[in-house]
């Protein structure tokens, strides 16, 4: 029963949603861009170039999305991440088949790693989408590390995907009782498999307000999405809802900076929004010589 009306509530949001992208201007693409100069950053990525997508939600930006698709390409990247949410509500029919074209296409313009988010994560056919995307080219991480070269280089930066296993239930939230202590603990033992002296490391991980917890753990630069820009702005720039924020969240878009960690929170491609741009996010890393 009370799954039959999370199924029919997913179903209401979804036609809501669908709505929202209808109004005019809603699906205009816009592009936010940062450069991180550090002097962990090797020297063979000094001008290095990726591309950050998120909470994709299957949307479509022109036909077969190729709005989106020029739009990635313009940036020039020499990869392309993404930090989860690529369904709406599941893995299949019309939305399945979207998903596997935009892989496809994006996959000729570069490498592409992503991690999943909460909708992966209360999908029926979560497994499905990790097969198809791999047999495309996709680098899924989960909770796992991997080094990035350039161009054969022998510098290299560490990539992290962070997926939490509690991401299996539709209202997974960090209030839930218990659920702070076992991320904390996952994330934490993530970071122990790392070497001490670790390369500047780039982590994907879904979940904004999870931000203290990264700057804890020393992560140097942490791309997120899950807040779909707050929903809507307010008078004074504030946005007014996010999940597992709350009321006029703190974590919405654009960078946030403690100690060493930098999160920068992407507003996402799709979800539901009003007068809230759907985002690409485009980086460049510069070297700071010491
Ligand atoms: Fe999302």
């Amino acid at each position: 029963m009370k799954e039959t009306s999370i199924k029919i509530l997913r179903a209401v949001l979804d036609v809501g949603e669908r709505a929202l992208e209808k109004l005019p201007g809603a699906d205009w693409i816009t592009f936010r861009g940062y450069r991180f100069e550090s002097e962990r950053i090797p020297a063979a990525f000094d001008g290095f170039r990726f591309v950050v997508l998120a909470d994709v939600h299957a949307r479509l930006f022109g036909t077969k999305n190729a709005r989106l698709i020029r739009a990635i390409r313009n940036c020039r990247p020499e990869i392309i991440l993404c930090a989860g949410d690529w369904i709406r509500t599941d893995y299949s029919g019309h939305d399945a088949a979207i998903l596997r074209e935009l892989v496809t296409d994006i996959r000729e313009i570069a490498p592409l790693y992503s991690i999943l988010g909460n909708h992966e994560g209360r999908a029926d056919h979560k497994d499905e989408l990790i097969r198809d995307f791999t047999d495309l080219g996709v680098r899924i991480l989960q909770d796992e590390s991997i080094q990035i070269d350039r161009e054969g280089s022998k510098d290299r930066l560490l990539l992290t995907g962070l997926y939490p296993s509690y991401e299996n239930s539709f209202y997974g939230s960090l209030r839930e009782s218990g659920i702070g202590p076992r991320i904390r603990e996952e994330y934490r033992n993530v970071m122990r498999e790392l070497p001490e002296e670790r390369p500047f490391q780039i982590v994907l991980s879904h979940r904004p307000e999870l931000f203290e917890l990264y700057t804890e753990l020393g992560m140097d630069l942490v791309f997120s999405g899950h807040a779909h820009g707050g929903l809507l702005k307010l008078p004074g720039g504030r946005r007014l809802l996010a999940p597992d924020q709350g009321l006029l969240p703190t974590y919405t878009h654009g960078a946030y900076q403690k100690e060493r960690t930098t999160m920068v929170v992407s507003q996402g491609l799709g979800g539901p929004r009003i007068g809230i741009r759907p985002e690409i996010i485009v980086c460049e890393l510069k070297r700071k010589e010491q």
